[in-house]
């Protein structure tokens, strides 16, 4: 058994500490959640504040560091970590980059020759007016830098397209992020949330998911954090599946390699899979997404630990992990996602927490003064269910959601429909 800290509070951390636990590991969380607090112990150090994080790493002699988010990836908490000679999973900040500028990712790909949509990168007004009209299809209009999952425009007309350009590069919507802005051919099909655990050199993969991005039913509205996720996807195919593998993650390791970054932590590739059965690369990210991370823990059928252990060691083997069908369904707070109410009292979990097969994880709760448990904001509880077919998982996590009752509180009923209709 080994000692794990994971960085971070959130429903993917939670449920990368709820597998460890359940795995027999023991498990430590800065600044963690509610809910980590029933599985191990919190400390509450900030995420933003490596030094301490890395004396607590050592104080704890903990066997591997476990980086959630992204901002301290990018920001080289693994660098800070791996000098100070702490195990580490979690690429450092010079391989971060893949999901820290888009401008570069795209530039990365097309060195590797790795399918992705054509684009143009831009720095000024003019520069971005002109690129848009060369765009038949009106562009999707992305922030170069870190944006909190709020820096991409699908635009449905030009003139769309030129206000979210405008937003960055005259509004300063989003500050040094938006100062470059790569325009992007849109691309059509499905989109999969893709999970490749790497040593640097090997591969062991998770179930392919799919999130759900949208606030509203039958994907209206506007974009989330992800309001609900599932695996596996039932478009990526073996075939699709070995598609993905040659001419994606097999090129972007070994690229990343031979520039001197080697990979070690987990690469999510967001592919989308069009109608001839050919994946898209439509961005990088270089850690565990949320709430995909959630069905992926509740229904993973290998051991999380050794595997995070042996990428880390350098001694992974290529291997597609197994895993059973799992679906979470997001409750947030009301307002969300344009303001997040806080302060709502959460009734009903332990009664959910009872569904077989269910766990929830929690994502923004806090105790109240009274030690009731009552909600942070944001999206609040991940409701999570694993089953043998996708829709006994559903159905299961709905029954949960019955019990469950705070105010304001927000859910799409319609997770997982499409995959369980196929
Ligand atoms: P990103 O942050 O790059 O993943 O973009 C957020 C979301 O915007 C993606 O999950 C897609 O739904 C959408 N998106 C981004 N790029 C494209 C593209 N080239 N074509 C169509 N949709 C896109
Ligand atoms: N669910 C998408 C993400 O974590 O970025």
């Amino acid at each position: 058994m080994a000692k794990f800290l994971i960085i971070g509070g959130g429903g993917r951390e939670h449920a990368i500490g709820w597998r460890l636990h359940a795995e027999g590991h023991e498990v430590h969380a800065a600044p963690g959640n509610p809910g980590l607090a029933e599985l191990g112990t919190n400390h509450p150090h900030p995420v933003g504040d490596p030094a301490a994080l890395v004396e607590l790493a050592k104080t704890l002699e903990v066997d591997l560091v476990v980086i959630g988010p992204e901002q301290p990836l990018v920001d080289g908490l693994a660098d800070v970590m791996r000098e100070a000679g702490v195990a580490v999973f979690g690429p450092s900040a010079a391989a971060a980059r893949l999901e820290a500028s888009k401008a570069e990712s795209k530039t990365f790909m097309a060195a590797h020759g790795i399918p992705t949509a054509r684009h143009v990168t831009v720095t000024s007004l003019d520069e971005g007016l002109a690129a848009v009209r060369t765009f038949e299809v009106p562009p999707v209009v992305k922030a170069d830098g870190l944006a909190a999952g709020k820096g991409v425009t699908v635009a449905q007309t030009h003139e769309e397209a030129e206000d979210a350009l405008r937003a960055c590069l005259q509004g300063g919507a989003f500050g040094e992020a938006g100062a470059t802005v790569v325009l992007e051919q849109r691309l059509t099909g499905q989109e999969v949330s893709f999970f490749v655990i790497s040593d640097g050199t090997h591969a062991a993969t998770l179930l392919p998911a799919q999130d759900h991005k949208r606030i509203g039913e039958g994907d209206t509205g506007p974009n989330t954090g992800g309001m609900g996720a599932y695996a596996p996807a039932p478009i990526f195919t073996d075939a699709v599946r070995a598609k993905t593998m040659a001419r994606i993650v097999a090129p972007t390791l070994a690229g990343l390699r031979a520039q001197g970054r080697p990979f070690v932590g987990v690469l999510f590739v967001g592919l989308m899979i069009d109608d001839a059965g050919d994946p898209w690369v439509v961005e990088y990210n270089v850690r565990f997404g949320d709430p995909e991370t959630q069905p992926l823990m509740l229904g993973l059928q290998a051991p999380l630990g050794e595997t995070l252990l042996a990428a880390v060691d350098g001694t992974l083997t290529d291997q597609a992990l197994p895993g059973t069908p799992a679906a979470t369904v997001v409750m947030a707070s009301a307002g969300y996602p344009a303001s997040s109410h806080k302060g709502d009292r959460i009734e009903g979990l332990e009664a959910a927490g009872k569904t077989p097969g269910v766990t929830v994880f929690h994502a923004g709760t806090r105790g109240s003064a009274q030690g009731e448990l009552e909600t942070a904001g944001g999206r609040v509880l991940g409701v999570c269910a694993s089953a043998d077919a996708l829709d006994e998982a559903l159905r299961r996590a709905y029954a949960a959601i019955d019990q469950i009752r705070f105010d304001g509180m927000q859910f799409r009923r319609d997770i997982g429909r499409r995959a369980s209709l196929v």
